[in-house]
Formats: structure tokens, C-alpha cells, sequence
């Protein structure tokens, strides 16, 4: 089945199976892509690790600083709005197995391998 597309606010192409805006990308802090962006477009913060300024996210278990690495970096490169690939439902369970097991199965933005537990975003 082909991914269904549209227009986000900003005019840029959104798939659907993507995280939406008011899904939460920290899931200790309960920080939204929204709230994360908005944060990147107002600060545009010189390195990820100050996105922790925004509501404390990627202070808590750790899970979502790679993603927040991964928002920064497409918001420095400018490519339209910062997104993360995959659905809340599937961002949830993989922070479920990390909380378990200590490890991941990938990195977001298409790295492979399974990466240790970050510590503090960097
Ligand atoms: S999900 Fe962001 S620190 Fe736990």
C-alpha cells in the first residue's frame, strides 16, 4: 500500500506514517515535535545538546537524544520541517525495548547498527 502524502503547513510534502506534530518526541518530559521545532526555529541552538533547554528534553532516559540530534541536524540543513520517520506507536515501542534491554536497533536518519545507551546529548 503506498504511503498517503500531504501538504504540511509550511507547503512541504508530510507522509502520514510519519511522527506528527503533537506526538512527543521526549517521552519522559512529554516534549512535542511541535514544541521542539518551534524551539529550533526561535533559538537556533549552535549544537543539539541545547535543545535540553526546551522543557528538559533528553534529560531523562536517554531515548529520544539521537532523534533530537537528528531534528537539529535537518534543521541546519534547512530542508523543511524537522520530522522523524515512523509512527508514535513505533517510536513508543522502541523506547519500551531500549528502557528493557539498554540497546537499539537502529539510529534515526537511516544509520545501522544498535547503539549504546548515549548518556547526555551531545
Ligand atoms: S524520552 Fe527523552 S529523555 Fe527519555
Amino acid at each position: 500500500m503506498p504511503l498517503a502524502a500531504f501538504l504540511g503547513a509550511d507547503g512541504q510534502a508530510a507522509v502520514e506514517s510519519d511522527m506528527q506534530p503533537d506526538d512527543h518526541v521526549c517521552l519522559c518530559f512529554r516534549v512535542s515535535l511541535r514544541k521542539i521545532n518551534a524551539y529550533l526555529n526561535r533559538e537556533d541552538p549552535p549544537v543539539a545538546s541545547l535543545i535540553s533547554e526546551c522543557l528538559g528534553a533528553g534529560t531523562g532516559c536517554g531515548w529520544c537524544v539521537p532523534y533530537l540530534k537528528h531534528l537539529h541536524r535537518q534543521h541546519e540543513q534547512g530542508k523543511g520541517e524537522p520530522n522523524i520517520e515512523g509512527t508514535k506507536d513505533d517510536y513508543a515501542s522502541g523506547r519500551a525495548r531500549f528502557r528493557e534491554t539498554g540497546t537499539r536497533d537502529g539510529s534515526p536518519g537511516g544509520g545501522a547498527g544498535a547503539e549504546e545507551h548515549p548518556g547526555e546529548p551531545g
